[in-house]
């Protein structure tokens, strides 16, 4: 299969959607075909499931029921949007993946590792990303930060600090089983800075790559 897939992942409030957005307009500039997407949340049927994980009114949703809903997301996706774009040789970026569930699901709410692991292989299909960035950084600083920029919070923003600390050491504990597939970065830096560091890794996969652009 052609194409290269990077996911970032992170704790609230990390800056995923500010270093996607930045590193897809780079690509972009320099001549690559670039699908910039999210979960849950990337296509239309999954707008409807993102709707569902996020709403306060469903605070009564069950830990398996949630699992179960992003999981679902994630086979859409995947099968409508990420794989065929990857077939076609696109660079796809994509805000949280797999490593999301095990940090939520597993670290966070205590389900099955092994569980999520074999449900996210089949909803993927096995597909992993090429490279993923960690955006690391203090669950308090993100929460912090989240509060700037939203007015209100989500069912899952809504847990507490403690879970999200659960959330961040797992993501760390994950990266250090892969790797060759994890860059974790310094989420607290400066936006522009961080974006480069991002730029340069990308650049020496794309070197070694050598996938087509479209000028
Ligand atoms: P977002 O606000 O970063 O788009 O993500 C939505 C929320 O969903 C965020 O709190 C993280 C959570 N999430 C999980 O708990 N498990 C998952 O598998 C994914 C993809 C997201």
């Amino acid at each position: 299969m052609g194409g290269l897939f990077i996911t970032f992942e992170g704790i609230e409030g990390s800056g995923k959607s500010t270093q996607a957005r930045m590193l897809a307009e780079w690509l972009r500039a320099n001549g690559y075909d670039v699908v910039l997407t999210k979960e849950p949340g990337g296509t239309e049927l999954g707008e409807y499931v993102r709707q569902l994980l996020l709403s306060l009114q469903h605070h009564r949703m069950s830990e398996r029921c949630e699992l179960m809903l992003f999981l679902a997301d994630r086979a859409q996706h995947v099968s409508e949007l990420i794989l065929p774009a990857l077939h076609d040789g696109k660079v796809v970026i994509c805000e949280r993946f797999t490593d999301s569930t095990v940090a939520y699901q597993h670290y966070g709410l205590g389900l099955s590792l092994e569980l999520i692991e074999e449900l996210n292989n089949f909803v993927t299909h096995s597909l992993k990303p090429h490279i993923t960035f960690l955006l690391d950084i203090e669950p308090s600083e993100g929460l912090k930060r989240l509060q700037h920029i939203k007015s209100s919070l989500d069912r899952i923003e809504m847990r507490s600090l403690e879970f999200h600390k659960k959330v961040r050491t797992g993501y760390l504990e994950i990266a250090k089983r892969e790797p060759e597939r994890f860059i974790v970065v310094n989420a607290s830096l400066p936006p522009l800075e961080l974006a480069k560091q991002i730029q340069e890794r990308v650049s020496d996969i794309l070197n070694k790559l050598d996938l087509a652009r479209k000028h």
